[in-house]
């Protein structure tokens, strides 16, 4: 039923009447549709599920659009963003457009949906000034780290398993639930990777983030775990373009230190909880997304 979402979507699109905004739409490679997949899977394939489904993957096209913007990055799902081929201006505005025709719609929906939703982009627009802020300072403070990628990332799968189980009929607490432990450690399982994956796979430079300013969980362990020196020497090469030595030995230190697995085995804890709560209602389609999540290497 994905096709149904991939056909709203394009309806959305050219409902704006704008040859510009389909064409710069249409150059726009399409991501995984994990939110949708997750709304379908709960809520099923009525109409007003598609359409929610939609919206949800515009909203979050947008805020990758933005995304690109904020974090001056020129690769996205393996090609050239559409900040490094028409500029940020273009880039913002179609971010905009998409964000609103999103929640137009959603208006359309109901209410209550969109109110699920719209919180949610609040709270994503929040932890990207959060991160943002957090960048240029060296960040070693977990509680406030966990607490952006909340906001910046699981805000929106929590919201997208909430709205579709108020679709559905179904309790929305446990979906919620589920929905924010998935989002927690998918951005934290991203952050891995951002270290760990080659740019290949990656579809993005690699260490990317700590040159950005990003203390990423495994930069905090690292921190944690480093002698008096060493930890200095981290320490001076936050927010600086790295030398291939350099990236060496970052990476060759997280690996005496065994930070990259301490990480994992974090995100993994809320993927397992998950995985239960599904398990328990017979959502298997449920468990196998989350599953799949641990073992994603892009
Ligand atoms: C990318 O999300 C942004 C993060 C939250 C890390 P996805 O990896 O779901 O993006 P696409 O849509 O599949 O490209
Ligand atoms: C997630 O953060 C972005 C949003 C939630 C919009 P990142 O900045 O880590 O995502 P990537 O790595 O660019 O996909
Ligand atoms: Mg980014
Ligand atoms: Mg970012
Ligand atoms: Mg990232």
């Amino acid at each position: 039923m994905l096709s149904a979402v991939e056909r709203k979507i394009e309806q959305f699109v050219s409902e704006l009447n704008d040859k510009e905004v389909t064409s710069l739409y249409a150059q726009l490679p399409h991501g995984k549709r994990l939110r949708a997949k997750l709304i379908l899977k709960i809520a099923g394939s009525r109409l007003s599920v598609i359409k929610t489904a939609a919206v949800v993957e515009m909203i979050h096209a947008a805020s990758l659009l933005h995304d690109d913007v904020i974090d001056d990055a020129y690769t996205r799902r393996s090609k050239p963003s559409l900040n490094a081929l028409y500029g940020n201006k273009t880039a913002i505005m179609l971010g905009d457009i998409l964000y609103s025709k999103g929640f137009l719609e959603l208006n359309i929906i109901s209410s209550e949906i969109a109110k699920m939703v719209s919180n949610a982009v609040v709270q994503l627009s929040l932890g990207e000034l959060k991160d943002v802020s957090l960048s240029k300072t060296f960040n070693l403070n977990k509680e406030i780290y966990l607490e952006m990628i909340y906001q910046k990332t699981a805000s929106l799968m929590e919201a997208s398993a909430g709205a579709a189980a108020l679709l559905a009929g179904k309790d929305k607490t446990v979906y919620m639930t589920y929905g924010r432990n998935l989002g927690i450690a998918f951005q934290m399982i991203d952050d891995i990777l951002d270290i760990t994956a080659d740019t290949t796979t990656l579809g993005k430079p690699a260490l990317h983030d700590f040159e950005e300013g990003k203390t990423t969980l495994p930069y905090i362990y690292l921190y944690e775990a480093l002698g008096y020196d060493d930890a200095a020497k981290l320490k001076a090469l936050h927010a600086k373009k790295l030398s291939k030595e350099e990236q060496v030995w970052i990476k060759s230190k997280m690996e005496d230190e065994k930070v990259i697995e301490k990480s994992y085995n974090e995100a993994k804890v809320l993927i397992e909880e998950a995985i239960l709560l599904m398990n328990e209602r017979g959502e298997e389609a449920l468990s196998s997304i989350a599953m799949a999540m641990i073992e994603r290497d892009f």
